[in-house]
């Protein structure tokens, strides 16, 4: 097995589908045979709360990437591997301020390295700020997909995140955009179209087709799984295009 990329679905703002993107992402890679790990670097831990894992109960989880302790994996479904959130992630931060000695922006892409054994895709969600645990997701990553919905005040913030991409690239140059998905879209409004052409002559081929908004998220997101039927063929087709990526 050989490790293929590492994506982190980040954004500032929240509720605009990071953990949506990961979750129904990482099962549309592991439809398709390919050995995925999800991490969740959100202390808030609706990744793990989401797949059955209560950061309260979790020993260990994604902090010990974070405590250079070893990490144990825990299985999900075939292909599909979760390291969730332990309640301590909270604390990564200051722990980082305080205990600084290898750049604190840099840990992951160092701790993460005897994961890449194991899997082809690892995919980590991020908290939503620019914090250390998002700067550590995209420190590690080759590759960022943004979920971004089709309000004026989202695209402003965009460029607030494509900032921290820039300063990112001293310490990974080899970051990039993958993807931008316009999520939670409504078609039938006019101001919404309209963002989404903005986005699309921003981002090109990168821009995906919008995401409808639609209630079988919420339902899905409730119940912790992937969604079904025709709502995840977009992630099955999104996987084909990462799968077509290559690795770098
Ligand atoms: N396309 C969509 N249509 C409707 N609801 C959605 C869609 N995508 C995500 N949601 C819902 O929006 C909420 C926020 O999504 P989430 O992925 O948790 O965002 P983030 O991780 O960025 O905070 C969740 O309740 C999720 O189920
Ligand atoms: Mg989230």
């Amino acid at each position: 097995m050989e490790l293929i990329m590492i994506i982190s679905a980040s954004n500032q703002k929240g509720g605009v589908g990071k953990t949506t993107t990961v979750i129904n992402l990482g099962a549309a890679l592991a439809a398709a045979g390919k050995e995925t790990l999800l991490i969740d670097l959100d202390p808030q831990g609706s990744l793990s709360q989401g797949l059955g894992f209560q950061p309260d109960k979790v020993i260990g989880g994604s902090y010990e990437l974070f405590a250079n302790k070893p990490v144990e994996i825990l299985w999900h479904s075939e292909n599909l591997a979760v390291l969730p959130t332990n309640i301590n992630l909270a604390d990564v931060s200051n722990d980082i301020v305080k205990n600084n000695k290898h750049g604190p922006t840099s840990i992951l892409k160092r701790t993460i390295k005897p994961l890449a054994a194991d899997f082809e895709y690892i995919l980590i969600d991020t908290p939503p700020n620019l914090d250390y645990l998002t700067l550590n997701a995209l420190g590690a990553s080759q590759y960022v997909i943004i979920p971004c919905q089709c309000q004026l005040a989202a695209v402003r913030g965009l460029e607030l995140f494509a900032r921290t991409l820039e300063d990112l690239a001293e310490i990974n140059d080899s970051l990039e955009v993958l993807a931008l998905i316009p999520t939670m879209y409504t078609a039938s409004r006019k101001i919404e179209q309209d963002i989404l052409t903005i986005l699309q002559n921003d981002y090109g081929d990168k821009c995906r087709p919008p995401l409808p908004d639609r209630v079988e998220y919420l339902r899905a997101n409730a119940e912790g799984r992937a969604v079904s039927g025709d709502l995840f063929d977009y992630w099955i087709d999104l996987a084909a295009f990462v799968i077509g990526k290559g690795g770098k």
